[in-house]
């Protein structure tokens, strides 16, 4: 289920489809449908909630990250696949999460030499991803590399291309000097990824050095709830608010004792935190 050269999908209102307002995806179960929770989403939005939240699969074993896909698809329409997961699943994952109903976002965050990247890229370019990560560090031959090999490999394979995303600086680091970000986010633009992964606290920079970048954030938690290993985590809200496109969830729902609860209990705190804005700037 890969919607080329649109970050977010077609409903993006940056993607091909422009400003346009999109149709809502509105199966029985789907929470942004018009009978869902996130039905309201679209107050401040023009796009639903969901489309904007990516689940990171991050356990060693295809049974249980496509039960835990199947579980939480009403809320999150993209699957992302990380080290641990394509480590032990292999790249038939892709296929199987795109069978759940998801976009696939293949996280390996690739980082060698040229050629290594360029090829491994051809690779993972034809399994049918949406999107797919390479570290900034690597600098602007190894990104180069990477986005023709994902684009020579979606040829070959007869499938759009997977968004190739820059990873600026992990979200693990507790900082981010601006200069490090500044040369990475050019370093992407030069090579023509569509987006970058960065922090909450990244996104404004990365907004004003190129409004069109795509902006992964991961390090979502919910108010008052552990960081775990993150050292620059936000709330959905900040993220949202501070202009995040995709938003990456893992441990704060996939490790909470009640999954689906958690992942509901995430969005309704993004829809009245929304609702409460919109009534603020309409004076209401
Ligand atoms: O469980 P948690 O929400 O912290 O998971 C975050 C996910 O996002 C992990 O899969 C991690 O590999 C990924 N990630 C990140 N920081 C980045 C890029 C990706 O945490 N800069």
């Amino acid at each position: 289920m890969n919607e080329a050269n649109d970050p977010a999908g077609s409903n993006h209102p940056a993607g091909p489809a422009g400003p346009a307002r999109p149709a809502r995806p509105a199966g029985p179960n789907d929470p942004a449908g018009p009978n869902g929770p996130a039905g309201s989403y679209d107050v401040a939005e023009p796009y639903p909630l969901r489309q904007r939240l990516a689940l990171a699969l991050d356990v060693d074993d295809l049974v249980e990250a496509t039960r835990l896909a199947r579980d939480l698809q009403p809320w999150f329409s993209v699957a992302k696949v990380g080290l641990e997961l394509f480590s032990a699943a292999g790249p038939e994952v892709v296929a199987a999460l795109d069978g759940c109903g998801y976009r696939v976002f293949i996280d390996l965050k690739l980082h060698d030499i040229p050629t290594t990247v360029g090829r491994a890229s051809r690779v993972l370019g034809g399994l049918g991803a949406s999107y797919m990560t390479m570290h900034a560090e690597g600098g602007v031959p190894m990104l180069h590399a990477g986005v023709e090999g994902l684009a020579d490999g979606a040829a070959a394979a007869g499938c759009p291309p997977p968004v190739a995303l820059a990873v600026t600086v992990l979200t693990s680091a507790p900082i981010a000097a601006s200069e490090v970000l500044e040369e990475r986010v050019a370093a992407a633009r030069a090579v023509g990824c569509g987006g970058v992964v960065c922090a909450t606290g990244d996104v404004g920079l990365v907004k004003a050095l190129d409004q069109h970048l795509f902006a992964v954030v991961p390090g979502i938690r919910p108010a008052g709830t552990r960081h775990h290993d993150q050292g620059r985590a936000a709330t959905p809200q900040a993220a949202l608010a501070a202009g995040a496109d995709l938003l990456v969830v893992g441990r704060a729902v996939t490790a909470a004792p009640d999954p689906q609860a958690a992942a509901c209990s995430l969005v309704e705190s993004v829809i009245s935190g929304v609702a409460g804005s919109a009534k603020e700037s309409s004076g209401a």
